[in-house]
């Protein structure tokens, strides 16, 4: 698939994997991204595919050229979805030099241990290709250490590895014409996924490309779509979700056995309703932990509910505030509540977890016992309408705001 005269896309699509990185839904597949440039002297392959899909990606590049002739492989990002085909690639592509960063050279010679000739790139070294220019920019940290991105001088285009992902196979209509509010939701899914707890590092980038003399005219990054004809799409969208910015909403995530604590999460949501804020509700055992997530990351205020479980945090309520903290979600504000039957001790343990977070926790933590009673429900409208008003002061405080 053409990009534009001389550089290919040469991905595959996978529409088989139910979750990636084992955790998360691809209900819409994803697409790993390798692209072929080819210079009027010498040629390179960017990034691979995920090992899985190697004979497939193999079979399309061969349509293109002589794998044999192959000089360059340049590795944006060695984690498996993208340098996993390398053992693959380099015995048919025997003199091939693999390209990429200390770290990237380092780690990727772990997962594949045969001989190869390696260049270590520094930021802003470069390939000449004869016509076709690559150049190599230092992003670390987006996603892993060894990151970095691959700029095509002529042609404009970056070629940026994770950034500027999003999970959503693209089949055979790679270009951004068609990004909607699908892709636009898959893209802050992955972001939310994948990417969020670098989200100080993806902003670095984006002030580092805004910085530079590197037109962009096309963002190719490794999964999803190409934004060719308007790549300031992706690009406006990961400034914003990197910014540390919140939208003026409330979440409100609970665990329920037999309703009790669903009742007071509606309870909650209505006193967000009440002061004019969105309230976004989720069973979390009825729900996908990215789309949780995705939500939450732009959230100044969520609300947490859970019942008592063998004198535990109902277990996946506990999974989901494990996953705030890897995610780095913090400098929120939170209203927890719960319902038990003999003893509301384990609450603590709640309370505990937001308090590592580095949240703050407002209202009064709304514990009800058995079927909540008028005054539960009123304690939990009260918490709505508390973490409604945080969630405008928030706003108000972190506007134009960066992590
Ligand atoms: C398997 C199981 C274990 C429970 N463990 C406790 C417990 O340790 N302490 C307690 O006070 N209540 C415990 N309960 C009672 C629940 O907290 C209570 O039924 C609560 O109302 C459930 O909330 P829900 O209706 O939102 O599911 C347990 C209930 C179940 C089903
Ligand atoms: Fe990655
Ligand atoms: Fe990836």
């Amino acid at each position: 698939m053409k990009i534009t005269d001389g550089v290919y896309w040469v991905g595959v699509n996978d529409t088989q994997t139910k979750l990636f990185e084992a955790l998360w839904s691809l209900s819409r597949g994803v697409s790993y991204n390798s692209y072929l440039v080819l210079g009027s002297e010498k040629n390179a392959l960017i990034d691979t595919v995920n090992e899985d899909f190697s004979e497939e990606y193999i079979r399309g590049l061969r349509r293109l050229i002589d794998l044999e002739d192959l000089d360059y492989l340049v590795l944006n990002h060695v984690e498996p979805d993208h340098a996993g085909s390398l053992s693959k690639v380099l015995s048919v592509a025997a003199k091939a030099s693999v390209v990429g960063t200390a770290n990237g050279i380092k780690f990727v010679r772990k997962y594949h241990r045969v001989l190869f000739n390696d260049i270590v790139v520094k930021n802003g070294a470069t390939i000449d290709l004869g016509g076709k220019t690559l150049r190599f920019i230092d992003t670390p940290c987006i996603h892993w250490p060894e990151t970095m991105c691959t700029y095509l001088a002529e042609d404009g285009i970056m070629f940026s590895g994770d950034l500027f992902g999003s999970f959503g196979a693209i089949g055979d209509q790679i270009f951004d014409d068609r990004f909607d509010e699908v892709f636009k939701n898959e893209a802050k899914r992955y972001f939310a996924a994948v990417l969020s707890p670098y989200a100080a590092s993806v902003n670095r980038a984006i002030k580092k490309f805004d910085t530079s003399d590197m037109p962009i005219r096309v963002i190719a990054p490794a999964h999803g779509l190409i934004y060719k004809e308007n790549p300031s799409i992706i690009k406006n969208l990961y400034a914003e979700l990197s910014s540390g910015r919140f939208e003026e909403k409330v979440v409100i995530v609970y665990g329920s056995m037999y309703g009790n604590t669903e009742t007071l999460a509606e309870a909650v949501a209505q006193g967000v309703r009440d002061r004019g804020v969105r309230g976004v509700i989720f069973n979390i055992t009825q729900s996908e932990p990215s789309e949780v997530l995705s939500e939450i990351w732009q959230a100044p205020a969520v609300a947490v509910g859970s019942p008592i479980y063998d004198s535990f945090i109902f277990p996946p309520v506990t999974n989901l505030l494990e996953l705030i903290k890897l995610k780095r979600i913090k400098q929120r504000v939170f209203g927890l509540f719960g319902n038990y039957t003999w003893s509301a001790a384990a609450f603590k343990q709640l309370q505990r977890s937001i308090q590592g977070l580095g949240s703050e926790i407002v209202g009064t933590f709304v514990k009800a016992q058995g079927s909540p009673v008028p005054s539960n429900i009123q304690e939990a409208e009260d918490l709505g309408n508390i973490l409604a008003d945080a969630a405008i002061q928030k706003v108000k405080e972190t506007s134009g705001s960066t992590p």
